[in-house]
């Protein structure tokens, strides 16, 4: 049967949640707010925008809009520096052979990201073509948790949620798909992911025969 695979981009596919995770430091840095690896958790996933509230609210900073304003786009601006030299060696190692596979039993595969800067990085990373439908940040009004993203994927690619499956490394990803009734599955570190139904250390411990099993059900 056909079932919807839909995977988040940053930390999933690509190795970008450490470049965002520098440029928020650096905003962080000249705000004098600590902000540190265990706290950038709470942005994986999460817009733009409601990052730098979180990293505002942990410094207990209040700003003004056009304050805010300049500090997302100068996030975004040191954020893209690291995207310049981008190929397909930064594609998360065990991802092409899923994505492959996937292609050669026909199964559709959409992109569900937060990401303003989803589309860019396919095209650099070459992988754009096994897309079948791409929901990124330009796309919805509500941030994961909210299920939003992952709905109007599965509605793209026609498939019902519960036929849906999402890879996720992010708490606010995994929650998203489960409140949509989908699949999660948690790529990343059990104790940060456990609400995820299945939890992979990354891609190269996801077996294609367990792939397989999914699309089989
Ligand atoms: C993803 C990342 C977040 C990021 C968000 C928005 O969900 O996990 O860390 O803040 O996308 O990305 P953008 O590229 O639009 O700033
Ligand atoms: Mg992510």
């Amino acid at each position: 049967t056909k079932k919807a695979f839909i995977f988040d981009l940053d930390g999933v596919i690509v190795d970008t949640a450490k470049y965002h995770f520098l440029a928020w430091q650096k905003i962080a840095q000249e705000l004098n707010i600590n902000f540190t690896l265990e706290d950038n958790e709470l942005l994986k996933g999460v817009s733009r925008v409601r990052s730098l509230d979180i990293i505002l609210e942990l410094g207990k900073v209040e700003a003004s809009q056009e304050d805010k304003n300049r500090w997302l786009i100068q996030k975004n601006e040191e954020y893209l520096t690291y995207l310049v030299d981008m190929d397909q060696s930064e594609i998360l190692a065990g991802v092409l052979p899923v994505l492959q596979f996937l292609k050669d039993k026909k199964q559709p595969i959409a992109l569900g990201s937060a990401s303003k800067n989803a589309r860019p990085i396919l095209e650099k990373t070459g992988i754009i073509h096994y897309f079948d439908a791409i929901v990124d940040g330009n796309d919805v009004t509500n941030a994961k948790p909210d299920p939003e993203v992952f709905l109007i994927a599965a509605q793209a690619l026609g498939i019902k949620p519960e036929d849906a499956i999402v890879f996720e490394d992010s708490v606010a990803g995994v929650q998203a798909a489960n409140i949509a009734k989908m699949i999660s599955i948690g790529i990343g570190e059990e104790k940060t992911l456990h609400e995820a139904k299945y939890i992979f250390e990354d891609f190269t411990h996801i077996e294609l025969a367990f792939i397989e099993k999914l699309i089989n059900k």
